[in-house]
């Protein structure tokens, strides 16, 4: 049996908009390069094994049988590292995958689940001692596999910092130490999946010039990420997610994520020029807060004069799955 734990990631510059595939290779290729942050804390914990030929495979999310929808969409996935592997596909299996935080709010699920897969998968077919050398020659390679499962599994690989270009994450050579605050103002799920919000995005009247700034914003975000300049980055930051609900809230069909507390708390945020820290967003209602300090005494101050309620999770840089 394998078991991998594997870390969500923030994006900087944020992935939105697919290119259209024809073939499973080219599942989930970007319309832009992005740049994100591995997270530590927040974790899916993937065990696999083979269960034999005449076994059923059983797939367990959250010590819950996976939907007939996750069963499929993970079935498929095995088989695309065991192909990948070149390595039989008739055997049934069981997985069980568990997240040590709310799904489906905001912190990337999809992002720490596929590519803890794609590594649980992996070590179960090499074993320990050839999977450390294949990971150590192939990153590329886990990436990509991970990237056909969620787009954004690309870049949680490895990290801290991730940059995804073409079909594959890389590792961005910066050392910023940043941590990242999230307050969660829902738990509820999503209400629009983000393979919906992909799609819509890219008939947004802003999205072709959002696609001619990007180039120029990537660059400046990793200068400052290399320069380790938060005051420089931070604005970079909050321009880049106020852009994606722009895009999502004028695509057809409109989405709106924040919401009215989120909304509220970024607000005040904009107000407030003297900062150390700074607003980051997924396709969510939660507010990811990059800073280099522990911010979380502040936090739990300001949100009491706000009069707003909400869970705080505190998580800092990562450095990819552990196995
Ligand atoms: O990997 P997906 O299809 O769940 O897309 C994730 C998209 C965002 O989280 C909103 C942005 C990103 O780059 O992670």
């Amino acid at each position: 049996m394998s078991e991998v734990s594997a870390n969500p990631n923030i994006a900087f510059i944020k992935y939105w908009g697919k290119l259209s595939s024809t073939c499973d290779e080219d599942r989930n290729l970007a319309t832009n390069a992005s740049l994100s942050m591995t997270l530590h804390k927040a974790r899916t914990q993937t065990r696999f094994e083979f269960s034999g030929q005449s076994a059923t495979t059983k797939i367990c999310i959250g010590q819950k049988p996976a939907s007939t929808a996750d069963v499929e969409k993970t079935t498929r996935h095995v088989h695309r590292v065991l192909q990948a592997l070149q390595h039989r596909t008739d055997l049934a299996f069981s997985i069980e995958s568990e997240n040590n935080f709310p799904q489906g709010t905001g912190i990337a699920s999809s992002a720490s689940a596929f590519a803890a897969l794609t590594f649980a998968v992996a070590l179960e077919v090499l074993g320990p001692r050839s999977f450390k050398e294949f990971h150590g020659k192939n990153l590329a390679l886990l990436s990509e596999l991970a990237r056909q499962g969620s787009g954004s599994a690309s870049r949680s690989v490895a990290g801290p910092f991730m940059k995804w270009e073409g079909k594959a994450a890389t590792l961005f050579p910066a050392r910023f130490g940043l941590r990242d605050t999230i307050l969660i103002f829902s738990r509820d799920h999503k209400k629009v999946p983000s393979s919906e919000g992909h799609l819509s995005a890219q008939s947004s009247p802003l999205f072709s010039e959002r696609l001619l700034r990007l180039p120029a914003r990537l660059k400046q975000l990793e200068q400052a990420l290399l320069a380790e300049n938060l005051g420089t980055l931070g604005p970079l930051l909050e321009e880049e997610a106020l852009e994606l609900h722009e895009i999502a809230r004028t695509g057809t069909p409109a989405i709106t994520y924040l919401s009215p507390e989120s909304s509220q708390f970024i607000e005040f945020l904009r107000l407030q020029k003297q900062r150390d820290f700074y607003f980051t967003l997924d396709a969510g209602p939660n507010v990811h807060l990059i800073s280099e300090r522990d911010i979380s005494a502040d936090l739990k101050v300001l949100l009491a004069k706000l009069n707003l309620k909400c869970e705080i999770w505190e998580d800092e840089q990562g450095f990819g799955p552990e196995y």
